[in-house]
Formats: structure tokens, sequence, C-alpha cells
């Protein structure tokens, strides 16, 4: 987490240079220290005033101004414990990796033996140039972390690869190297995502709005933190961990029961249907000469309440619920109900979180009936948290 970090922003005279204030907000509410430092390119692009407001700090730009103490550069790179160039231009990248210290941005830069993010932007020409992609091996080499540049509408008109990574995506390679230690590392985690299909018929089903996105959050962050991780998921995602493709509740008992067997935890961020309908129909059923078509349903197995129940010492099972009304009652008699050691608890009446939205913000409440708030943010964000929480990470 980058709470109480101390996080140090170089800008570039880039285009993309205005996209930083998101970068920066984005820290500033997740509590850490932001400063930020601007190359007099940089100032062509963005005003160091929106910067200094984002961060209650003073911007800085030249090396000669402040050295009464210690010379800026290096009180700056005491102060940070990290730097991300970004966007980073290709004549930074040019001067960082052949050691070249001509402004307060390099210079610290030449200095800094903490963790350093590159995120580079440009114009295709200039990330294709081969001198520049030398200067990115070079940096990669040397233990650099670079964000690649990603390919897509480019401001001077083209299409092609050299757009600054998105936001999030710096943001989350920063937590990342705060949350580097694999503190997950030996676990088996099994997550669920996505609605499940209760087929009426071959090109019928009964369904749900859940896009898995979630479930995926919470595999992925499991994922980096060093589990061994298994997504049992209704809709399928290309990872570089097991995912197990189901489609019915019925299906996704089975594969979780399997599955949780030798399992740390089990996190069930899918949403399963209640129901199912008795008969599924062999042939599509035809509207001809039927006005009115009842479906009878039969209950579907409760896969929280089954694996509760024949969890081991030791197992944790995390259960989800979506509430429309009254969360923290329905959330706390759930967990009396099933029996589960965590209930994340979302409100669906929400337009601009859960399902489908790349936001969420959910309660998180533990057998003991404690509630923690996880505050809108994105999905990758709240796994993260959910996670270190689950797991006492800081215990
Ligand atoms: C409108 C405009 C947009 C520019 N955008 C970029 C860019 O996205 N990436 C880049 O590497 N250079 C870009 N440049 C060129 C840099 O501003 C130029 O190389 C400058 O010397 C970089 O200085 P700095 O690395 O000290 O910030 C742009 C120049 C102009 C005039």
């Amino acid at each position: 987490m980058v709470r109480g970090k101390n996080i140090l922003i170089g800008i570039t005279g880039g285009i993309a240079a205005y996209k930083i204030c998101e970068l920066v907000r984005m820290f500033k509410k997740n509590q850490a220290n932001v400063k930020v430092v601007m190359t007099e390119a940089a100032l062509e692009f963005v005003t160091p005033l929106t910067f200094e407001t984002l961060t209650g700090e003073t911007v800085f730009i030249d090396q000669f101004e402040n050295i009464e103490r210690k010379p800026e550069h290096i009180a700056l790179c005491d102060w940070a414990d990290i730097l991300i160039i970004a966007p980073a231009t290709a004549n930074t990248i040019g001067k960082i990796s052949n050691g070249i210290a001509d402004n307060l941005l390099t210079s610290l830069a030449c200095a800094f033996k903490k963790p350093f993010i590159i995120a580079p932007a440009m114009n295709t020409g200039m990330w294709e140039n081969v001198f520049v992609q030398e200067n990115i091996q070079k940096l990669k080499t040397a233990g650099y972390k670079i964000v690649e540049p990603e390919e897509g509408f480019l401001a001077c008109g083209t299409n092609g690869a050299g757009r600054l990574a998105a936001i999030e995506k710096i943001y989350d390679a920063v937590n990342n190297i705060f949350c580097g230690k694999k503190y997950l590392l030996n676990k088996k985690i099994v997550v669920t995502a996505g609605g499940t299909k209760e087929n009426i018929d071959p090109v019928r089903y009964i369904g749900n709005y859940s896009s898995g996105k979630m479930g995926e959050a919470i595999a992925d962050k499991a994922f980096e933190a060093g589990a061994e991780v298994v997504l049992i998921s209704t809709v399928p995602f290309d990872k570089p961990y097991t995912v197990i493709l189901t489609k019915t509740a019925k299906e996704m008992a089975e594969e979780v029961k399997r599955e949780f067997e030798n399992a740390d935890s089990l996190i069930m961020a899918a949403a399963v249907a209640d129901y199912r309908p008795i008969d599924v129909s062999e042939e599509k059923i035809k509207k001809e000469n039927i006005d009115e078509l009842t479906l009878q349903l039969v209950k579907n197995p409760d896969i929280l309440s089954e694996m509760c129940k024949i969890k081991k010492e030791g197992q944790i099972v995390v259960g989800f619920c979506a509430e429309s009304q009254n969360l923290e009652q329905n959330a706390a008699s759930k967990i009396r109900k099933k029996g589960c050691d965590f209930i994340a608890a979302n409100d669906i009446s929400r337009k601009d979180i859960a399902f489908s939205s790349d936001f969420n913000e959910m309660i998180l409440i533990d057998k003991e009936l404690k509630v923690r708030h996880l505050k809108k943010d994105t999905k990758k964000n709240i796994a993260s948290e959910l996670l270190e929480l689950i797991y006492d990470k800081d215990n």
C-alpha cells in the first residue's frame, strides 16, 4: 500500500503531462506524501500551480535555487521512497540511460538508488526509434521498472504505440512495489467470479449482470502477492494462473468443492443463481401455440453454506452479498446464517459501483461482526485492501 510513503514524481515535457494530475490525486487519496519535480519543458504543458494545489507542496524545477542546506536533488533523493518519471520523454530517457545530469530531475535520477519507475510517452516514430529502444533496453537491464506505453490514438493524430500507460497501471506498478512482499506465498486461494447461467433451453438461460471483474481483481492481486490461484469463473479470462470455466451453479459447486479441498481459502465473489429451471428443454422452445409460459424453478446448491460446513480448521471462507437496502444488517445476518469467516457486502442500488463497473465500494464484516468500510476505489485497489484485511497483512 502507498499509505504514508514518500512518492516523488518527475514530469517531463510531453503532451501527456496533464494526465499526471490524476496520478497525484490517486496517491493523495490513498494517503501517500507526494512531491513533484518538473523539467523546464514540462512547464510548457502544465503549470506548477496545479501540482502545488494537488500536493500541498512546492514544485521543484531549478537545481540551483535552494542550496543553503543540501543540494535540492540530494535532499529529494533522501526524502523519496520511490521516484516515478511520468510522462518520460525520449530526451529524458536518453539522458538518464547515459548518465547525463543537466537539470534537477536528471541529476536526482542519476543519484537515486531506491525503486525507480519510468513511464515513457511519445509519438510512435520516437518510441520506435532505434536509439530510444536501445536506451529503454539499457534501463531495463539496469533494473529500472518501465511501465510500457500503450497503443492507441496519439495527440499528434496518429494511431500506434507510444501513448502513456493508463494511470491506473502506473499506480499499480508503484503499489506493487510497496505490496511487493509476497505475503501470500505458499497459500492456495480459490476465487469465484461472474454470474452463473441456468439453462432454459439450448439458446436461453437465466442469468445476472455480474461481469466477473471483482473476482478477477481479487485473483490478480492474490497472484501478485504470491498465492497459487485458481479462478473458477463463468467469464473466460486469459491469466498466468489456473482459470476453470463453468456455466451453471451446479458446475461451479462441483469445481469449488474439488479445489477447496486442499486450499487455504475460498473467496466467493461470483453471483450464483439461487434457482434453476427444473426441466431444461432439449429443443428450443417455440413461441407458436404458447401464449403463457411458466418456468418451474428449483433451488440451486448453496455453495457458500456447503463450503462453510465442510471447511477444515484454518481454512478461510469469504462470502459476498449484494444488497439493495440495509447493507450492514443483512450482511451481519448472512455471516451468522452461513458461518463464513468474512462477508464482503456491496450496495447494488448504486449505479456508480458494483455490477459491470470498474469501481466498487464495500463493507467487510468478520465473525466478530467488526465492520470495515472499503471506500470507493477501483476494483483492483479494493481487491488489494480486501486481501490485506483478510490476511491481516500488517501483523
Ligand atoms: C507539442 C509538443 C509535444 C511534445 N510531446 C512529446 C512527447 O509526448 N514525448 C516526447 O518524448 N517528447 C515530446 N515533445 C518534445 C519534448 O518536449 C522535447 O524533446 C523536450 O526537449 C523534452 O525535454 P525534457 O525531457 O527535459 O522534459 C513534444 C514537444 C512539443 C512541442
